[in-house]
């Protein structure tokens, strides 16, 4: 076929339809069937753009204005919400957001999964989408002589400073704003990205579930952290809610935030949450669902998708601190749970012991390792539970998977693209996707999760 030469350039402005969401949330028109992101820019929106990027088979467009707007535009809560890269979607009413993510979820399973036909659920949204997240990861620096602490600005490392962020648990902006005012009290040297310079880098803040309890983690570039007594005792004494304050080191020149050392600060070691009526208790590092009240609809249809009767042995892939495998446990005979971050791994554990559990076991180690050698070694799971990080399973995983010839999968995905390819890949190893079902853990913002019940085809 031969090649279409785009029939745009940079530069030029167009005034477009916007018709669609892209997976970044920014939307999507079409000129002369070419497509066109243009971020900010809303389905049934109609825009002046202009091009600023062209490829070979999309563009980019910086959205110059608004000429109609889509019906389902509303105005951001948020003061900094054009800067700030944390949310991408507070300007379109909620209920249309959770439309979008399901249309997301069924165009990617019938564009890369070729699964045109499995139904997929209205988005399971919040009644309240406010202020949801259990977890914070604030940069911290300065500018202008100023101490700002905030979210980076999309696709740069430029901090916007922020005192209250609208999806965050109003404990952790409060501890965000004490981190501030002590850091400025004491002179604390904050983090220089460019010149890999000065002390404090992040403020992470965990709240659990009742609002009550928080952990808050100072990770900085170098072992000494100026005045820490002082500034641990003012920010416990600040915040009543705080029941854990860790330091954590990270002297690497890196986009990872954690390090590989703590240093426990203050109060109690970890913080201890409960999904459910099961109890958890979460490290510094472990991987723990942001969004607790979702979390429990997303567990109840896990579960239900699971349908367990009490007999079964099940596998929980990427188990994390064992929450998903912990619920299961109740119904099933045995649940064999892989992680490979060995604090998660512990956590898991103490949580079995926790909530007297007897009947899981906890693997530590790849999944890519642990499941082959399960399958080889003949542990026939009836269920296996899969929760994989954005770049889903590995085909090794899939095809032990199907070796073991569970009667039923069950698949939790925070990205519909690897989501529609690994089941594409299982229904080409007999396992047929039955339904899928969104559920929405990050409101306001572009990331979709979903939960796919998947049976052995008869
Ligand atoms: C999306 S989280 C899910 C955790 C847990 N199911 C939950 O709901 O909290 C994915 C987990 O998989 C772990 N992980 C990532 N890649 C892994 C791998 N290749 N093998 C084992 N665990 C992995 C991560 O550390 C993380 O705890």
């Amino acid at each position: 076929m031969a090649e279409r030469t785009p029939p745009v350039r940079p530069g030029e402005t167009l005034e477009l339809e916007v018709y669609g969401l892209g997976h970044a949330g920014e939307g999507v028109a079409r000129y002369q069937n070419f497509a066109l992101f243009i971020p900010w820019a809303l389905p049934g929106d109609r825009v002046r753009a202009r091009v600023t990027e062209v490829k070979k088979n999309f563009g980019r467009a910086a959205l110059e204005a608004v000429l109609t707007p889509s019906p389902q535009r509303v105005q951001p809560r948020c003061p900094v919400y054009a800067e700030c890269g944390g949310c991408q979607l507070q300007h379109l009413d909620y209920a249309a957001q959770l439309a979008a993510k399901r249309e997301q979820v069924q165009n990617a399973l019938a564009r890369i999964g070729g699964l045109r036909e499995v139904p997929v659920h209205p988005t399971l949204g919040m009644a309240d989408p406010w202020r949801y997240r259990n977890k914070a990861q604030f940069p911290i620096g300065r500018q202008g002589g100023r101490v700002v602490a905030g979210f980076f600005a999309p696709g740069t490392h430029r901090i916007v400073d922020i005192d209250d962020c609208w999806i965050q648990h109003p404990v952790a902006n409060r501890v965000l704003r004490e981190v501030k005012r002590l850091v400025v009290k004491y002179g604390v040297p904050v983090y220089d990205e460019a010149t890999h310079t000065g002390v404090l880098r992040h403020v992470l803040v965990r709240v659990a579930r009742s609002g009550r309890d928080a952990m808050a983690v100072l990770v900085t570039a170098t072992p000494d952290l100026p005045y820490d007594h002082e500034i641990a005792g003012e920010l416990m004494a600040a915040i009543p809610e705080l029941v854990s304050l860790w330091q954590n080191i990270n002297p690497e020149r890196t986009n990872v935030v954690l390090g590989e050392e703590s240093v426990h600060l203050a109060g109690q070691e970890g913080l201890v949450d409960r999904i459910g009526d099961l109890e958890f208790l979460i490290s510094p590092r472990s991987f723990y669902q942001v969004n607790p009240a979702q979390t429990e609809v997303l567990y109840r249809k896990a579960l239900e998708y699971a349908d367990l009767r009490g007999d079964e042995v099940v596998v929980d892939a990427y188990a994390g601190i064992g929450t998903i495998s912990l619920f299961l446990a109740r119904r099933a005979r045995h649940v064999f749970g892989i992680e490979e971050v060995p604090e998660a791994v512990a956590d898991a554990r103490a949580n079995a012991a926790r909530n007297g559990i007897g009947n899981a076991t906890f693997l530590e180690g790849r999944v890519e390792e642990w499941l082959p050698r399960l399958q080889a070694e003949g542990l026939r799971p009836e269920v296996i539970v899969f929760d994989p990080p954005r770049k889903g399973c590995e085909p090794e995983v899939l095809e032990a998977a199907a070796a073991m010839a569970p009667r039923r999968m069950v698949y939790v995905s925070c990205n519909p693209a690897t989501l529609a390819r690994d089941l594409g890949i299982l229904s080409r190893h007999g396992y047929r996707a039955v339904e899928v079902q969104p559920v929405d853990m990050f409101p306001h913002t572009h990331h979709v999760e979903a939960v796919a019940r998947i049976d052995r085809a008869p």
